[in-house]
């Protein structure tokens, strides 16, 4: 046996559990202001969902084995090709756009690291159904949100955007044969890691003369207005201008220009984008980045379902958790209890049990002692469960049906009925939460 987790895996404790509980309402609240509804999927799929068209990177990170009934299968790594084959079966009936989130933990054989794990909960939320600009503004700014939400500011987050589509025609007009953009768009992602005399003889191995693999490199760091005047010309590029500048005026009447920033440098590793591509990034660069998606509108139809056009992103929980408590910004420690009963003899156990029962049907969570401790060492215990209050039935209490109440902060004690105290607390709204 071995005593510890497999290396990228955590093991989760009730105090992680506060910043789990925190990313994930967090990333609900956000979802359903924007009016997406939540769905799941189920953590194993077949291999060959992935092996169609995510692309090389995440399938050489597939957990991968046959099955007992000889089927090939694999954890799933990403989301997006079960919202692909879920929305697909479906589509004809759903109104549309779709929009849809959902929080699956994904599975990828990585090396593990700062921000990289071998498993990880990922904030995915997509659209599909939809080819207007403003769903991919909608998206984007969503995106945004959900770091604003935990308190993050444009001082410590920036969201990259940049259109696959764009990017591919450019290389084009300058030479990439057409089969091998993907392959260069791939060189061009690993920008960030390595310097530009790598990337140079990547590209010249893809059949680009000198001149060709300077005017690609020179890429990165061209603005839109410079894109359209070097490449305007082609009306396909124009095209793809006139849908960004769209978008950023969009992000714009949102209020959120200080957040996005156009970047050629940006194209993703994932092979399945078409159109617009983004990412958050953390200000320092120091960490990877917090999040990824982009417009996907052949994805269905390869996948064997209708042809809908789809846009999504993920965002994942490891990064954001790391910015949170390095930014101070984890919420403290809330598995505190409401209030914790107290048996001076084993004989009140009964009143204190029908109690504990009728505060839960209030809402409030409770707790007791199972073992019959002294007076002291149940205070103790209320303590440490972090209750907000005791309640203490004695042979008196008992008698007259009433209890003692000590608030834990203050100290303060009251006598009251047990009518009265469950009366002073309102009923549980329907969907079970307390007062
Ligand atoms: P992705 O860029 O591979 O996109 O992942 C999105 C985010 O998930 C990353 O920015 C990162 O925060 C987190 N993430 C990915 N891998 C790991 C890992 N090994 N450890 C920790 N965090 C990780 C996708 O997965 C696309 N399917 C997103 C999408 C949805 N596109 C359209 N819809």
């Amino acid at each position: 046996m071995t005593a510890s987790s497999l290396p990228g895996f955590r093991d989760s404790y009730p105090e992680d559990f506060v910043l789990r509980r925190h990313i994930f309402s967090g990333w609900r609240e956000v979802a359903r202001r924007y009016g997406f509804v939540e769905y799941d999927g189920p953590p194993l799929e077949a291999l060959e969902l992935y092996t169609a068209k995510s692309g090389a990177e995440i399938v050489g990170q597939l957990y991968s084995f046959v099955d007992r009934g000889d089927r090939e299968v694999a954890l799933r790594p990403e989301m997006t090709p079960t919202l692909a084959r879920m929305v697909g079966a479906r589509a004809q009936g759903l109104p549309k756009p779709i929009k849809w989130f959902s929080i699956p933990q994904l599975f990828r054989y990585e090396r593990p690291q700062r921000g990289r794990l071998r498993e990880h909960f990922q904030l995915n939320v997509d659209i599909v159904g939809e080819t207007d600009v403003m769903a991919d503004a909608e998206l984007v700014a969503a995106a945004v949100d959900v770091l604003r939400y935990f308190g993050l500011g444009a001082d410590d987050f920036v969201a990259r955007v940049s259109d696959r589509r764009l990017i591919t025609l450019i290389l084009e007009e300058i030479g990439v044969p057409s089969g091998q953009v993907l392959e260069a768009i791939s060189v061009l992602d690993r920008s960030e890691r390595q310097g530009d005399e790598w990337l140079a003889e990547r590209l010249s191995e893809l059949g680009l003369g000198e001149a060709g693999v300077r005017r690609v490199l020179a890429v990165r760091e061209h603005s839109l207005e410079d894109l359209s005047n070097e490449y305007g010309g082609s009306s396909g590029v124009s095209e793809a201008i006139q849908r960004l500048d769209a978008f950023f005026e969009l992000i714009d009447h949102q209020g959120l220009a200080e957040f996005v920033v156009f970047d050629p440098r940006l194209v993703r590793g994932l092979a399945y984008y078409t159109g617009l591509v983004f990412e958050l990034w953390e200000k320092s660069g120091r960490l990877r980045a917090i999040c990824g998606g982009g417009r996907y509108d052949d994805l269905l139809a390869a996948l064997g379902g209708p042809d809908l056009p789809a846009l999504g992103f993920g965002l994942g929980d490891v990064v954001l958790g790391e910015l949170l408590k390095e930014k101070g910004l984890v919420p403290r420690d809330s598995a505190r209890i409401d209030d914790f009963i107290v048996c001076v003899t084993p004989e009140q156990r009964p009143a204190a049990i029908a109690l504990v029962r009728r505060l839960r049907e209030k809402g409030r969570s409770v707790g007791l002692d199972y073992r019959g401790r002294s007076v002291g060492r149940q205070f103790r215990a209320a303590d440490q469960a972090g209750a907000a209050r005791a309640i203490v039935i004695g042979p008196d209490e008992q008698r007259d049906g009433t209890a003692s109440v000590r608030d834990m902060s203050t100290g303060d004690e009251r006598s009251i009925g047990v009518e009265e105290l469950l009366a002073e607390l309102t009923a549980p709204d329907s969907a079970g939460n307390g007062a």
